[in-house]
């Protein structure tokens, strides 16, 4: 297994570019079976989660491959096989996207219940709530989904909250049901918006994406789609968050203040210095950060994937943190493996205090989910010392060669193969 090695003590300095957004590509990606005939997705990153999703849709029977631009091209065509298997839905708890698109255009599909995951229990009832109420016969047997639909019918889903891929799934169901589907109290993340606009490419009519309700008014048919990958604001802020950390100044190229305002307006609180240029975000980060609270919260609050990176920053704070997590349980698993550094954050329930400490020191630790290994990465590009991170392959699974990034800021990192 690979490691990430890590001297701290640079400051970044200089340009990186962001990648194209993993989680605004997947639901893309699934969006694909919607139609026969090949479909084009440009800037799609090279991740293993997308690796994942292109292989259940090859296992489904798609044409799946890289263009030599890089493009990901997907020919739903030959799909005959509407089935998502444990064996890969376990390792990607995102592989449910391929629920609704299977639903609305082959009326029927078996998908693997995700089981439980690392950052909490994380269930589906919203989405099989909603696909029930477009006319879907759902039951649950040996660890499946299993669903069936003459053709979808429109209809009114209220989901209890809101849910990401909840809201995505129910808009390609929507997409190719019969009459209008009006979806409220919807998931308003850009990525939500990335995925109406590649439907209405296809031929789809979605409105009100970014917002709470969303329609859908449903066609017979649709056609393949051509569409380029909006950039990762997750990865942005991770990078901005490592600009942060180091106190250094770095421009990310294709970072967009509107995906995240409110994790840009945090780190100015807490004394970096942000500014818009022509084509990114400026970070000039403060020698020590000053101490901020902050409560993680669906969009447009602040996101949740960008918690254990800010929280990384604080741990060398001047004055005490509290960081309240709402969106998932047990999403602190990167505070023990901080402390080991030296960090001092106590957790009380979906509160965590973090007192600020003047030095991080190197240390082995281990990551234990996707985002928790950004924030180790981030520690220890500030810590004394090396710190080598273990099991990389949750980094891998959300962030393009982030130590290749890293590495042409100035930092000292490598990959260490295992
Ligand atoms: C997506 C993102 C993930 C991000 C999360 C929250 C993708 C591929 N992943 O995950 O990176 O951390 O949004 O921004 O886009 N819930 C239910 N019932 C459901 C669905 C969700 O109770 O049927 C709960 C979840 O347990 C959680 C909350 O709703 O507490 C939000 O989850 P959701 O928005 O669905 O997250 P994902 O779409 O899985």
């Amino acid at each position: 297994m690979d490691a990430i090695e890590i001297t701290g003590g640079r400051p970044l300095r200089g340009e990186v570019a962001v990648s194209g957004s993993k989680n605004a590509t997947l639901p893309q990606i699934a969006a694909t079976l919607l139609a026969s005939g090949e479909s084009r997705l440009r800037g799609v990153p090279d991740l293993a989660d997308v690796r994942t999703l292109g292989r259940l849709l090859h296992h489904m029977g798609a044409k799946v491959e890289r263009a030599t631009d890089g493009s990901l091209m997907i020919d739903a065509s030959g799909v005959d096989r509407p089935e998502a298997p444990y064996e890969l839905v376990k390792t990607m708890r995102a592989s449910v996207l391929v629920l609704g698109p299977l639903l609305a255009r082959f009326g029927k599909a078996r998908v693997s219940l995700p089981g439980g995951c690392a950052i909490g229990a994380r269930p589906i009832d919203q989405h099989l709530k909603g696909l029930q109420a477009l006319g879907a016969k759902i039951e649950l047997a040996h660890g499946y989904v299993e669903a069936q639909a003459e053709r979808l019918r429109g209809a009114t889903v209220l989901f209890d909250l809101p849910t990401v891929t909840g809201t995505e799934n129910l808009m390609m169901a929507g997409a190719l049901a019969e009459g209008r589907t009006t979806l409220e109290n919807c998931a308003r993340e850009p990525e939500v918006t990335a995925l109406a606009e590649a439907l209405n490419a296809m031929g789809a009519r979605v409105l009100g994406a970014g917002s709470s309700v969303i329609t859908i008014e449903g066609v017979t048919s649709l056609r393949p789609m051509d569409i380029t990958a909006i950039p990762d604001r997750i990865e942005a802020g991770t990078l901005l968050a490592a600009a942060m950390i180091t106190a250094g100044d770095v421009l990310v190229r294709g970072a967009r203040a509107a995906d995240f305002d409110a994790a840009l307006a945090k780190m100015r609180e807490a004394g970096a210095r942000v500014t818009a240029e022509r084509d990114g975000l400026r970070i000039v980060g403060p020698e020590r950060p000053e101490a901020v609270d902050f409560i993680t919260a669906p969009f447009p609050g602040f996101p949740t994937d960008l918690q254990a990176q800010l929280m990384a920053c604080l741990s060398v704070a001047r004055g005490a943190s509290r960081v309240v997590e709402t969106v998932f349980e047990n999403r602190f698993m990167h505070v023990q493996e901080l402390s080991r550094m030296g960090a001092d954050i106590a957790i009380d329930g979906h509160t965590a205090v973090v007192r600020g400490v003047e030095k991080l020191s190197a240390a082995p630790v281990m990551a234990t989910d996707l985002r928790a290994s950004a924030s180790l990465v981030l520690a220890g590009l500030r810590a004394e010392g090396t710190t080598l991170v273990q099991r990389v392959y949750h980094l891998d699974r959300g962030y393009e060669s982030l130590e290749k990034k890293l590495s042409a800021l100035g930092a000292t990192v490598r990959r260490v193969k295992g």
